[in-house]
């Protein structure tokens, strides 16, 4: 990295304004006190430089999972700005820019099945919100009139607000505005390793699919719209499903003419080795949100596709927002998805993946190691001790990532689990570098017997 371009806050200055002046989101005030949370000043390719001059390899593509291109991309840098003075803003709701046009075009060509049509907005919350809204639009004008349910699962994360935020059952989001709004309902997620059924596969013969449709038996299939899940959760690190299971609950909801929403906003654009993350099981939504790598974190832009048949069905779909399909933010989008392609990083994040992967499993030795997973270049290592393997407690692998910031690499806890999530355009080297980096953090701390 070069020299700081910038002049901004630095070093105690920038730490003691946002103290003062600025809200951590889900970060206690312990923990700002404990100085946890990190300030940076720049970034190019995975490099990142704090305010205190301090250098990482960010091994979670900005923590969100969503710089899948890293940083300082010129490429994306010049298209935005042409953008910007060509025509930076061009209204909403019965104006838009032709640019936004185009990548409405371009997703209904990336995205499986008949995935045709798009709603712009500016987040993977608002992105959910819509499709909750789209799917009950739907239901009413197609045959399900009360249908105003909506079911998701445990531990599955959708958003930040309303119905989104409702359905969530992760990070907490919930329980400050609860209740919520009435509809929603959540049912057990195919969690293999601790079975809320205390079964196991393969001969729980996918009981938890199965519980899907006693679920809506009970709520009453007219009301229920749809069901909303994340294809590979994240919660406790990469929840990769076990076979069979979303074809099973996809064959449900047709069954019960229930929507199939996918939220997609992390698994998106590759992350785990494929475009999506449903095309791993062939699965084809009826309703797709996505969010963060679309711009790989260049600028805020979500889309909410719908089949061609849901699209159809509607007159008119009051919703509304100011910047959803900003052009610039489309552009953004554009030139991602450009890159993905022409770079070939979807094919990448498969190869790479193997190398994160196999690294990652030379920990696999240790006493504190419970489970290395990874989709495409999306990786958990899971820890936990003691004759029941119990997870080591949230200061423990606190203490770890701690000692990798050390190291020099960003990584992120996640329950259970620390999680990786590479840039998708990582180098070989810098991945071996990172992993390694990692790997010395993990064996330090479980050598220290500090857990
Ligand atoms: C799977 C999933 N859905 C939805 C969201 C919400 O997206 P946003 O934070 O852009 O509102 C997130 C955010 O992390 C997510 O991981």
């Amino acid at each position: 990295m070069t020299s700081s371009r910038t002049v901004s806050l630095s070093g105690r200055d920038a730490y003691d304004a946002a103290r003062e002046f600025y809200i951590w989101p889900r970060v206690s005030r312990a923990d700002v006190e404990a100085g946890f949370p990190l300030i940076f000043q720049e970034g190019k390719g995975v490099h990142l430089r704090d305010v205190d001059g301090n250098e990482y390899i960010d091994l979670m593509s900005s923590s969100t999972r969503a710089s899948a291109l890293g940083y300082a991309d010129e490429r994306m840098v010049s298209a935005i700005s042409s953008q910007l003075l060509a025509l930076h803003y061009a209204g909403t709701g019965s104006q838009a820019a032709a640019r936004t046009v185009e990548l409405a075009q371009r997703l209904a060509a990336l995205t499986p099945g008949n995935l045709t049509a798009t709603v712009f907005t500016g987040s993977g919350s608002e992105a959910n919100e819509a499709a909750i809204k789209l799917a009950k639009l739907y239901q009413r004008e197609r045959g399900k009139p009360r249908a105003y349910k909506l079911i998701s699962r445990w531990q599955d994360y959708h958003g930040s607000l309303g119905g989104a935020q409702e359905a969530s059952d992760w990070l907490g989001v919930r329980a400050p505005s609860e209740p919520g709004p009435p509809g929603f309902s959540r049912i057990p997620a195919p969690t293999c390793d601790r079975c809320a059924f205390g079964l196991e596969f393969p001969s729980c013969n996918l009981r938890c699919a199965d519980f899907l449709a006693d679920h809506i038996e009970h709520e009453d299939p007219d009301l229920i719209s749809a069901f909303l899940v994340e294809p590979v959760p994240q919660a406790n690190g990469v929840q990769i499903p076990p076979p069979g299971y979303l074809r099973r609950v996809l064959e449900i909801c047709r069954r019960y003419e229930v929507l199939f929403i996918a939220d997609e906003v992390i698994t998106g654009f590759g992350r785990t080795g494929k475009w999506f993350g449903v095309q791993h099981w062939e699965i084809e939504p009826d309703i797709m949100t996505v969010a963060k790598a679309v711009t790989a974190g260049y600028l805020p832009l979500a889309a909410t596709i719908v089949r061609d048949d849901i699209r159809d069905a509607l007159q008119l779909f009051p919703d509304i927002h100011t910047f959803g399909g900003h052009p610039a933010s489309a552009v953004a989008a554009l030139t991602a998805l450009s890159i993905y392609e022409r770079d070939g990083l979807v094919d990448r994040a498969n190869e790479l993946g193997v190398e994160l992967l196999s690294g990652l499993q030379r920990l696999s030795d240790l006493p504190i190691v419970v489970d290395v997973r990874a989709l495409g270049l999306w990786a958990a290592v899971e820890f936990g001790t003691g004759p029941d393997r119990r997870p080591l407690t949230q200061e423990a692998l606190r203490a770890i990532v701690l000692r990798a910031r050390s190291r020099g690499v960003l990584v992120s806890q996640n329950a259970r689990s620390i999680e990786l999530a590479p840039p998708l355009v990582i180098t070989s080297e810098e991945l071996v570098d990172g992993v390694a980096r990692f790997e010395q953090a993990v064996r330090e701390v479980c050598a220290e017997g500090s857990y």
